[in-house]
């Protein structure tokens, strides 16, 4: 927990993210709620996300409803948003978190799999922006985006990912772009290699040296990309959108880096 920011700072507000139920969602969802924030949580896993709501809200005193719904499904997240209407009355905030991931080499990775990835990660965040939007405008709120850094350079097994992730980004400078005159902002969050996640546990090189690798000399944890996303929801960031933030410890810039 940082204890940079005030901790009042969202008091009234509503944050609706999909794939908050681990890892850097649940971090971000976590330290949104720390700083007053109610928030809805949207994954596949009924039960896990019940559970994570349910820390949620012992963790933070905020409130945290579970809605289980897969963001391929626009009927299924449309009863999240109107469970959110129904239960906190507005959304302020979104987080598009969820994805799919593995290593997979283009050569056996099948169509099922790589449109699989793309319909989580990049189909998903539109039908959350669709579902969403007419919300947000109401708020005149602001969306941000997890994103990743393998898609600036090629990196191997990630053909899927990387397609998917640079969807994203499309996405967010799209809705920067066209819902800016209504007050809406967009900005994309994106993580280099972050200790304790599925996703470093899916994609991790057995290994891999974060002291070499990476500047600041360690893999970056959970804390450090919520600490970013509550800057860029934060009024110290209105001015802030269609941009992408890199939390990567200086990964990217790495000579010979992935
Ligand atoms: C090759 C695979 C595979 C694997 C699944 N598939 N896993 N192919 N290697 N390891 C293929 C399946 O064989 C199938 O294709 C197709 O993908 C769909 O699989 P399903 O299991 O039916 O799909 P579904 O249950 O809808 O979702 C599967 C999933 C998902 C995408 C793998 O369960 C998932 O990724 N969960 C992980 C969540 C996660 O880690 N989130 C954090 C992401 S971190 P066929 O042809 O057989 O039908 C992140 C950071 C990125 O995104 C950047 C980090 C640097």
């Amino acid at each position: 927990m940082t204890d940079v920011f005030r901790k009042d700072l969202f008091n009234g507000k509503v944050l609706f993210a999909t794939g908050g139920r681990t890892g850097i969602g649940y971090k971000l969802v976590e330290q949104m709620m720390a700083h007053g924030a109610n928030a809805t949580i949207l994954g596949r896993d009924a039960k896990g996300l019940a559970e994570s709501a349910a820390n949620l809200e012992k963790a933070t005193g905020s409130k945290c409803l579970a809605a289980a719904a897969d963001v391929r499904k626009p009927a299924e997240l449309k009863a999240a948003v109107d469970a959110t209407i129904a239960k906190f009355g507005r959304i302020d905030f979104v987080v598009c978190g969820a994805a799919g991931n593995f290593l997979a080499p283009i050569g056996g990775l099948s169509e099922n799999a790589f449109r699989t990835v793309l319909e989580i990660d990049t189909l998903g965040t539109y039908n959350t922006l669709k579902a969403t939007l007419p919300y947000v405008r109401e708020t005149k709120g602001a969306y941000l985006h997890i994103s990743a850094t393998l898609h600036y350079k090629g990196v191997p097994f990630q053909a899927h990912v990387s397609a998917a992730k640079a969807g994203v980004d499309a996405l967010s400078q799209v809705i920067a772009v066209e819902e800016g005159p209504r007050g809406v902002r967009s900005n994309v969050v994106a993580p280099g290699p972050i200790g304790n996640t599925e996703g470093m546990s899916r994609l991790g090189t057995p290994g891999y040296d974060a002291r070499a690798a990476i500047p600041l000399g360690a893999m970056g944890e959970t804390q450090d990309v919520a600490n970013a996303a509550i800057f860029l929801f934060s009024p110290a960031a209105s001015w802030v959108t269609g941009q992408t933030f890199v939390v990567d410890g200086g990964q990217q810039h790495m000579r010979g880096s992935g």
